[in-house]
């Protein structure tokens, strides 16, 4: 008999959806929801958005700008599974916050607009999937208008992703002729009903074995002859479905479907959670961690400030990796060596944020944060380990920030401190005499306009921002003297929050200009590990 814990790992899905915007991620989202019967009418996704627009100085600024700049989690059943989606936004500038949701997620789903193909956001989150080799299921949606060949769109992934397509499913028509899907492996025709084609509520369909007197009625004469020759040449060219490939994330099994109308989204739902994995077990500094071991563990991967502005409230995400949360528990807090209560913890289910008094592997909760996390950070029952791999990203674009009315620099400087706690902004501190004003560090331009939106709203102060024209950040380890590199206006030495040395640069030639001459130097794009009497935690680094 297999124990509780076992059940609930083995009956678990948590994964992303990853696309370039306008693809259909939120309409997919929303139907996906409304299949598992999380939400009895399309349509509330964006009902929620705008509730929350309503309540929300900062959801204005994603209303303004037509961007998704937040992510959530989701979580609802389906037929026996308790689905995890980890929402990502889709704008650029905030791949870096992709990219660790990412790191939470056990699958991705690719969704793909017919028409367009492989776009380049795309291209990008695909890579960091393949990098954590985890299994990619590609979606491509908006069949019900013309777009390219699905034989066309199956070539684009190999030459564009370097992964190759295997069918699952096979549309049957396109545009308004768009009138079901073929699923290979059970030789069945799934039919769809043109009621519901306005997508508000499940779409009904008919299933029939492709040989049957059903199917001849059901389509065309030419429709099924055109299907028996795609069906031809997909299993005489093609391979096998091969699992373990599509475990590794070397295939990619692919459906055909419209979220708009429903139709297909059943079968990828289907399909999907049948093939996807269940929570994986995680690299740690001790070996992997397995989600059926009895103790909890797990780590934060994106921390949100001031989710609630009517509550001020900071919010940690923690991914369960292994055993049980249950509510009020306490924990060992590795990066801060000392134990915690895990207070207040949320679950997103659906649309709201409930309490929770369980949550199992592959589960996200949210925490109250009244200052204690930071992204990367372990929590744990038991043996001392900590997780690896949350990644962390070098800035790229740089700005002195200073309050417009130096009375609130307070507030600014509250602000600044929290935000770069968030993981969305790194805060850093000059060194030469007589400069006081701290230099902000992104990933993206935008983040610097959300930045000053944030200071202002939330923390009622105005700021300036002074572009600075470097365009890279290395960590130096080793005996250097700081002064040294400050250099013709081409590198600047700044600390980080924890007193830890880094050289910002202009251009490549003058970072490998300076990497070359100084040998005796480590450049690292992440901060190295602190000692630990300083609190030293032990994320991925990198160096390039
Ligand atoms: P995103 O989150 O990936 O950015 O995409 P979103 O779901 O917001 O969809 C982007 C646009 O594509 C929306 O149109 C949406 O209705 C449309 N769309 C999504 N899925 C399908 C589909 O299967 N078929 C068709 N034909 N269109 C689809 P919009 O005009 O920007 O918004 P709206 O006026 O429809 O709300």
């Amino acid at each position: 008999m297999p124990t509780e814990l076992e059940r609930e790992v083995a009956r678990r899905r948590t994964f992303a959806i990853i696309s370039h915007p306008d693809a259909g991620k939120t309409t997919l989202t929303e139907k996906l929801l409304l299949y598992g019967g999380a939400i009895h009418l399309a349509g509330s996704v964006k009902a929620r958005r705008a509730r929350r627009h309503a309540t929300s100085d900062w959801m204005e600024l994603e209303k303004e700008r037509g961007i998704s700049v937040t992510s959530s989690v989701l979580q609802f059943e389906y037929q026996g599974h308790a689905v995890n989606l980890l929402d990502t936004p889709g704008h650029q500038d905030f791949s870096e916050d992709t990219y660790r949701t990412l790191s939470a997620a056990d699958s991705a789903v690719m969704l793909i607009d017919a028409a367009k193909g492989v776009e380049a956001q795309t291209k990008k989150l695909f890579q960091v999937c393949r990098l954590r080799a985890i299994p990619i299921f590609t979606f491509v949606n908006k069949l019900d208008r013309y777009g390219r060949a699905p034989l066309e769109l199956m070539d684009e992934l190999e030459q564009v992703l370097g992964i190759r397509a295997y069918p699952m499913n096979w549309p049957i028509g396109m545009g308004p002729e768009f009138r079901g899907v073929y699923d290979r492996t059970s030789r069945a025709v799934h039919v769809f009903s043109a009621e519901g084609s306005h997508g508000e509520s499940a779409a009904s369909e008919r299933v029939v074995p492709l040989d049957s007197v059903e199917a001849a009625e059901a389509l065309t004469a030419a429709e099924l002859a055109q299907l028996r020759e795609d069906i031809d040449l997909l299993d005489i060219g093609g391979d096998a479905f091969a699992r373990e490939k599509s475990d590794r994330g070397q295939i990619t099994p692919m459906f055909f479907g419209s979220a708009m109308t429903n139709f297909g989204v059943r079968p990828f739902l289907d399909a999907f959670l049948d093939l996807a994995p269940p929570p994986a077990p995680r690299s740690t500094s001790h070996g992997y961690q397995e989600p059926t071991a009895p103790k909890f563990s797990g780590f934060v991967f994106k921390i949100q400030a001031n989710m609630d502005p009517a509550h001020r409230d900071r919010v940690a995400f923690v991914r369960v990796v292994s055993g049980q949360y249950r509510k009020g528990m306490d924990a060992f807090h590795v990066r801060l060596q000392k134990t915690v209560r895990l207070a207040n913890p949320t679950q997103f289910m659906a649309a709201e944020r409930t309490a929770i008094q369980e949550a199992w592997p592959g589960d996200v909760i949210g925490l109250f944060d009244p200052g204690l996390y930071r992204i990367g950070d372990t929590l744990l029952e038991g043996d001392t380990f900590e997780f690896e791999g949350v990644p962390r990203f070098s800035p790229e674009h740089f700005a002195v920030v200073r309050a417009r009315d130096p009375m609130r620099r307070k507030q600014m400087e509250k602000g600044l401190e929290q935000l770069s706690e968030e993981g969305t902004i790194q805060i850093f501190q000059q060194l030469q005499m007589g400069m006081r004003d701290p230099i902000v560090g992104v990933v993206g331009p935008l983040q610097l306009e959300v930045l000053q939106y944030r200071i202002e709203h939330e923390y009622g102060a105005d700021i300036l921002l002074d572009k600075l024209p470097y365009g890279h950040a290395r960590w130096v380890v080793g005996n250097f003297d700081p002064k040294s590199f400050d250099w013709g206006g081409n590198r600047q030495t700044v600390q980080d929050r924890d007193g830890q040395p880094l050289v910002l640069f202009r251009d490549d030639w003058s970072l490998q200009h300076t990497v070359e001459k100084h040998p005796e130097l480590k450049f690292l794009s992440a901060a190295p590990p602190l000692p630990a009497a300083l609190g030293g935690g032990a994320d991925q680094r990198s160096s390039r």
